[in-house]
């Protein structure tokens, strides 16, 4: 990637500056010495820390966030993440998911809860939708009144969703909070990376594509920038297996995304692939079609979730705010 495509990439509030392949630094967020909250190397906007405080309190009981994002539409995002909440809870965590698609909320439909209604908590504000005894979901899909109308989304109304999807929903204790992001580098990654300074780290899906890979490219710089960690990276779509011969075809190629984890120095969560029955067997209703039971793809999510629990035990537990204010910091 150039310069010029990584300056490009540069949200407003972010610094700007080269990629950083091969850095493996990320700017910490947090308090200078004595100085103002900085994030990403840049002295913080006072209405971004009042966020990140009622983030953080609502945020309190949750032991790692983990956040799923691609450059990329259509990669498999929704699919990783969904299937990763599945599978962690299916282990015995207590997980929360939250779908901060705010144009095409899918998480629902993925996980067979889209006739489902959001209720009030007892304790304040929205509760989760029960997938499974420890799976919880919140979508944006719930409080669109018709989910064929589509909505268009002003600059403050999106902020006002962005926000409330973050501070409104009481998940109560969890062990993982998994969040699905749509594609890009623009408000709602954005907003995410600058309101969970704390966050475990970005998961990175990418197809072997070299457009795809380029789009990840990025998402990298952009994360860097932001200061968030790259947890690591999962190449999706990784080849298939014929249904007929068995032999594996390369559909879409093959290594480019380990390839991309190495130059980057982002940790290779693993390559699941191509399941060709995902799209006709809907498999449980609870589960993406893509861990149906016994599939090619299923058996290597797994071991991407095995990843991504052994690089979750490396991080420090988040710590509980200690007051408005006050970013959070590891
Ligand atoms: N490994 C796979 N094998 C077969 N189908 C897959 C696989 N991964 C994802 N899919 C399918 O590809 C489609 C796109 O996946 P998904 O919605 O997860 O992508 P996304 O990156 O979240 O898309 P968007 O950018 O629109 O949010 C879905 O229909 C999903 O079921
Ligand atoms: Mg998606």
């Amino acid at each position: 990637m150039s310069d010029t495509d990584a300056k490009k990439t540069a949200p407003d509030g972010a610094p700007s500056g080269p990629p950083s392949p091969g850095s493996g630094g990320n700017p910490p967020a947090g308090k200078g010495q004595g100085g103002p909250p900085m994030q990403g190397g840049r002295v913080m906007d006072p209405r971004i820390q009042q966020q990140q405080a009622l983030v953080a309190s609502r945020l309190k009981d949750i032991k790692h966030v983990l956040i799923v994002m691609s450059g990329k539409g259509g990669v498999g995002k929704s699919t990783v993440a969904s299937g990763l909440a599945v599978r962690l809870s299916e282990r015995g965590k207590k997980v929360g998911i939250l779908d901060m698609d705010l144009t095409g909320p899918d998480l629902p439909k993925f996980l067979g809860r889209a006739d489902a209604k959001v209720t009030n908590s007892e304790r304040g504000g929205m509760a989760p939708v029960k997938v499974n005894d420890n799976l919880v979901l919140m979508s944006l899909a719930y409080l669109i009144p018709d989910e064929k109308s589509s909505v268009v989304w002003r600059g403050p109304m999106k902020m006002g969703a962005i926000r409330q999807m973050l501070t409104d929903v009481d998940w109560g204790k969890l062990d993982y909070l998994v969040i699905d992001l749509p594609p890009g580098t623009s408000d709602e990654p954005l907003s995410v990376a600058q309101s969970i300074p704390d966050a475990d780290g970005c998961i990175l899906v990418t197809t072997p594509h070299s457009v795809s890979i380029l789009d990840v490219m990025k998402s990298i710089d952009f994360g860097r920038k932001l200061g968030m960690h790259m947890l690591g990276l999962v190449e999706n779509m990784s080849g298939l297996e014929c249904p007929h011969c068995h032999e594996g075809i390369d559909l879409f190629g093959k290594g480019l995304g380990k390839e991309l984890a190495e130059e980057f120095e982002v940790p290779f969560l693993g390559a699941v692939a191509i399941d060709p029955d995902a799209a006709s067997d809907g498999g449980r209703a609870s589960v993406p079609a893509v861990l149906r039971d016994g599939s090619k793809a299923a058996k290597e999510f797994d071991a991407v979730v095995d990843r991504v629990e052994e690089e979750v035990g490396k991080r420090p537990p988040r710590k509980a705010p200690k007051g408005l204010g006050l970013p959070m910091a590891r």
